[in-house]
């Protein structure tokens, strides 16, 4: 292995030297090349991809080979970062024996290196039969996009008591499981803050405050190639306004007769 390959062991490792863990989502062997090139550290194929890339309304419709398609486009990239497959609706939920297949499946058709799954201690057994196969799982806690409809929309997690000490049970429970990191997405930063110290294995938050071990953003997001920018997201470039404009000034220059110009042609 190249000795600059990040390794869920890396990963951990990260926490204990209070390194802060960079990740990223990705879905293309482009974006993938990129990100590894700045040395981003983990590079998530996220169910997100539904909304981000196939128009869907919602993660509920992507299937296990839609994430298996994007996948082999970023582990083609060859990243050092570590790419974790993220297991899709109904991919995991029916039985431990379909989680692990699922799993299993990610790393040999995908080759991605880890899974990541929503959920806390109601999904710990799967968790444990799937770390026990040998393949490493990242856990994801709070606003899991996966329950939207359980939650009645994107809302933070674990605003009162009761809901924030179930919280901190679930990433326990998913630390007793095996997983080699926790997802803690849209909780308030005080919370995401107490299940930090309340777990070895690093945390990567998303809307959860400066205190977790490691952040994520969709990379989508952070492009500025939606129009609609939730709280948690800073935008660091606008694309979806340079595409326009591109596709906009190719359009005008195709009309016009100015394109293809000598230096264009054969
Ligand atoms: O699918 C995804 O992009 C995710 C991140 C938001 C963590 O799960």
């Amino acid at each position: 292995m190249n000795d600059k390959k990040i390794t869920t062991a890396s990963i951990r490792a990260m926490k204990a030297k209070r390194e802060k863990i960079v990740s990223l989502t990705a879905y293309d062997f482009f974006t993938a090349k990129i990100a590894d090139g700045v040395g981003v550290h983990l590079l998530l194929v996220g169910d997100s991809l539904g909304m981000t890339v196939l128009g869907y309304d919602s993660t509920i419709p992507v299937t296990m080979d839609d994430m298996l398609h994007h996948c082999k486009a970023v582990t083609r990239a060859k990243p050092n970062a570590l790419v974790v497959l993220d297991l899709p609706f109904m991919s995991y939920h029916e039985s431990t024996r379909l989680a692990v297949r699922n799993a299993g499946r990610a790393l040999q058709e995908g080759a991605a290196e880890a899974v990541k799954i929503e959920g806390g201690a109601t999904i710990a057994d799967k968790v444990r039969a799937i770390v026990n196969s040998g393949i490493p799982v990242l856990g994801h806690i709070g606003l899991t996009p996966q329950s939207v409809n359980q939650f009645g929309g994107y809302k933070v997690q674990g605003r009162d008591p009761e809901t924030a000490k179930r919280l901190i049970a679930d990433a326990k429970a998913l630390e007793q499981a095996g997983v080699f990191g926790i997802v803690v997405e849209c909780v308030p930063a005080e919370l995401a803050k107490k299940i930090t110290a309340s777990v070895k294995v690093p945390t990567i938050g998303i809307g959860a405050g400066a205190d977790c071990d490691g952040q994520i953003l969709v990379c989508y997001d952070l492009l500025g190639l939606f129009t609609y920018t939730p709280k948690h997201v800073k935008r660091y470039a606008n694309l979806a306004e340079a595409m326009r404009k591109a596709f906009a000034q190719y359009k005008e220059e195709v009309e016009r007769g100015k394109f293809p110009s000598k230096n264009e042609m054969f």
